[in-house]
């Protein structure tokens, strides 16, 4: 059996969490590699409807190990709180497991993500504000406390009475907060840290042998290629790498055992915060994609801005994470829509171009050049198999292979784990 990494491949809300909870079923061990609670995995299956923040889409399995990765950057109170919700409702959580490598998300980062968002003003990102800029920047200046540093009390105060001392000027000096206390978030952290010891360990043993034993692995990634603080639309992205070359540093495998990258696409496109957008629609499409798909954030509620399929933004995150295959999701979505559009190239400055601009500026400036397609006007939502799908339906998807260079595996339409088409098999 592969190991997979499942990569959202436009802005992020392509619909992973369904995909990987999904696979998960035949899998030993989903990893979640990077981001934090900004995103929100929206999982329907038999046990209920989920909104997963920072665990693994597959903890639905009892025998599937979910491990939050080194890669991830972890909000403990965020995190306990998931694991109360699920058990609540009934999902045992108990093979769950912490990279002791995980940064943790401290309350000065939330702080900050709010304070910096404001001091920005008109050019603010658009962050979700749960502190993971701030996080993944202090992991980068060696400021950061991980996960393995709750299990050793007298280290994290040392460590965190550091840190707080130079945080607290930041806040003070910069911008006119009040500072924390000291024994106030150390108190609170032991106490996240007994809730959370005994999920917290050396992870990377674990993955290791799990692909050692040839089992089914999924690499489940957050927010999407657009917003990879290289290769997205900088400065508005967001701090780790939500590519496949990401998965491998934020689970703790090496490159060459990685088998398959699979790239999940919206059937459209949406993006939540600033920056630019090509095929942005400010009008009635978009607002009718946008109500009937409840293009509403998971995490903030923020409406998400709605567009059609850019095919040039496909193409290039198909390129750089190297995907062996496709998933497109909410097709079901384009069944009202008499025809509909992909966007094929750009316009930028009377040339046309192919290829998506490192250049925030110049994306600014590019003109969608879009190609038409006729829509199907017929229900998907209960269609299984690929043959029974609409012509123009089967036309598009076949379109989106030829423009992005790359097979769709499979096609969802619909929330429900059962909504899906296999085009070519996944496994
Ligand atoms: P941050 O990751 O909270 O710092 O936000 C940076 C940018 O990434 C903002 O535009 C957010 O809206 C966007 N973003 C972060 N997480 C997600 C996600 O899970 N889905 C979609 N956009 C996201």
């Amino acid at each position: 059996m592969p190991v997979i990494a499942i990569v959202g491949a436009q802005w992020g809300d392509e619909g992973k969490g369904k995909v990987v909870d999904m696979l998960a079923q035949q899998a030993r061990m989903v990893v979640r590699f990077s981001g934090g609670d900004n995103a929100g995995h929206s999982v329907v299956n038999p046990s209920g409807e989920f909104k997963l923040h920072l665990i693994p889409s597959g903890i639905f399995n009892a025998g599937v190990a979910c491990i939050i990765g080194n890669g991830v950057v972890i909000n403990p109170k965020v995190l306990i709180g998931e694991i109360d919700n699920l058990n609540e409702l009934g999902v045992d959580t108990s093979h769950l497991f912490i990279s002791d490598r995980a940064h943790l998300i401290m309350p000065y980062h939330l702080l900050l993500d709010g304070l910096e968002e404001e001091a920005l003003g008109g050019k603010a990102i658009g962050t979700t504000r749960k502190g993971v800029g701030p996080a993944f920047a202090d992991k980068a200046a060696r400021l950061g406390i991980r996960a393995g540093d709750l299990l050793d009390k007298e280290a994290l105060k040392e460590r965190l009475s550091a840190v707080l001392d130079y945080k607290n000027v930041i806040l003070t000096k910069v911008y006119g907060a009040k500072p924390l206390s000291l024994d106030e978030v150390y108190s609170q952290y032991c106490q996240y840290g007994e809730r959370l010891a005994p999920c917290i360990r050396e992870t990377t043993i674990m993955v290791d042998e799990a692909v050692s034993r040839g089992e089914l692995v999924i690499l489940e990634g957050a927010q999407g290629a657009l917003l990879d603080p290289d290769f997205g639309t900088y400065p508005y992205t967001t701090s780790s790498s939500p590519l496949a070359a990401g998965s491998c540093l934020g689970a703790g495998l090496g490159p060459t055992r990685l088998d398959r990258v699979l790239g999940v696409y919206k059937a459209y496109c949406t993006r939540v915060g600033s920056g630019p957008m090509p095929t942005e629609l400010n009008d009635q499409t978009g607002e009718l994609i946008r109500e009937r798909a409840h293009e509403y954030g998971t995490t903030t509620g923020r409406p998400r801005r709605c567009g059609w399929l850019d095919a040039v933004a496909a193409r290039f995150s198909r390129r750089i994470n190297g995907l062996t295959g496709a998933v497109i999701t909410r097709l079901d979505i384009l069944d009202v829509l008499p025809s509909f559009k992909i966007c094929v190239g750009y316009e930028l400055d009377g040339q046309k171009i192919d290829y998506f601009p490192g250049n925030i500026a110049a994306l600014a400036r590019c003109k969608p050049i879009y190609e038409e397609l006729p829509g199907w006007q017929a229900p998907t939502t209960d269609i299984r198999s690929y043959e029974q799908l609409p012509m123009e339906a089967r036309q598009y998807v076949a379109r989106v292979e030829e423009l992005i260079s790359c097979p769709v595996n499979l096609i969802c339409v619909g929330p429900g784990r059962e909504q899906a088409i296999e085009k070519t098999p996944i496994l």
